[in-house]
């Protein structure tokens, strides 16, 4: 398991500082091949005689990986751990963190760029008047969606969700949020949020923001029963994780204008995008980068260090996602 007295920890892919500060001291680092595909096996392969993999979003992290013997922990540089199959990584007693709370932030601010991008229609402007096509101001020019006052709908009311309503108050919107744990009446009042079901809050918001975890339950959760629900003005919103959005479905909708656009920054199938959406005015993409921004991408690395270091040392690391592992 180490060579030179440190326990080997495999780097899937570079970090931010001061990660790699960090984990140098605990362990002795070894980076992923270069050029080496990202699958199971070629995983596992380097992986071998590791006590720890340092993972990223991309990287499928499941049974044959953590069936790997003497593998004790996989700390993730995301607060979302869907490429982990976390069952089977209890079942090995492999403990798996990640980057809870630094992100928030970031990812709010970016659901509502893409929520006022999308509204104002700020890219179509902007190609509009790169191509030459400004002459001059008009009264029908780039009409776009009212924001200020406008219904929100929050899908999940975690810690971003709730970020996300945090910020429409400043923007005098009301808002609903669905999510089957409620918050407590003082956090609702505090936030001006009223918790509806699923089927009110899409009948009724201007903006739909979605904010849940990828779980099997929530796997297409947004799909054309939902988008016939919705207003026809109505602008979808989306940080969290693709699948949770049937891509081919919201397709097929934006085309029957069954909605009126969207804003997205995750995929389906990343890094994949459905020609469809590529070639829509009316949708703003993003290359997955809602927490991107320097603050928030080295304090994640920064976490993320911190967990697979306290674990490289035999001790509980702070953000485990399955704490029956260690007690
Ligand atoms: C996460 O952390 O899960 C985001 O998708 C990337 O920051």
């Amino acid at each position: 398991m180490s060579t030179g007295g440190k326990p080997r920890v495999l780097l899937m892919h570079p970090f931010l500082d001061p990660g790699p500060a960090i984990l140098a001291e605990a362990a002795e680092v070894i980076p992923y091949p270069a050029g080496r595909p990202l699958d199971e096996a070629s995983i596992r392969q380097a992986a071998e005689g590791c006590v720890g993999i340092v993972s990223q979003l991309m990287d499928p992290i499941r049974e044959t990986v953590l069936s790997t013997p003497g593998l004790k922990v996989v700390s993730n540089v995301a607060v979302g751990f869907d490429n982990i199959d976390v069952a089977a990584a209890t079942a090995h007693k492999v403990m798996v963190t990640n980057t809870p709370g630094v992100l928030d932030d970031a990812t709010s601010d970016f659901a509502f760029t893409l929520l006022m991008a999308t509204a104002r229609r700020i890219v179509e402007a902007d190609h509009f008047l790169r191509q030459g096509k400004f002459k001059g101001w008009a009264i029908d020019m780039m009409l776009g969606a009212d924001v200020f006052g406008a219904t929100l709908g929050l899908v999940g009311i975690g810690r971003i969700g709730r970020g996300v309503a945090h910020r429409a108050k400043g923007f005098n919107m009301r808002v609903l949020y669905y999510d089957p744990h409620p918050l407590p009446p003082d956090a609702e009042q505090q936030l001006g949020a009223t918790r509806a079901d699923l089927g009110r809050l899409l009948a009724e918001s201007d903006f739909v923001s979605v904010h849940v975890p990828l779980t099997p339950e929530t796997q297409h959760m947004l799909s054309t029963p939902q988008f016939e629900q919705m207003k026809r003005s109505a602008i979808l919103i989306n940080t969290s994780r693709g699948p949770v959005i049937d891509e081919a479905a919201l397709v097929q909708a934006l085309t029957a204008k069954k909605i009126l656009g969207a804003g997205l920054d995750v995929y389906e199938r990343e890094p994949a995008v459905h020609p469809g959406l590529v070639s829509m005015p009316n949708v703003v993409l993003a290359p997955h980068i809602a927490s991107a921004t320097t603050r928030t991408r080295s304090e994640m690395s920064a976490m993320a260090a911190r967990n697979m270091a306290t674990a490289a040392r035999g001790g509980r690391p702070p953000n485990l996602v399955n704490p029956e592992v260690k007690k």
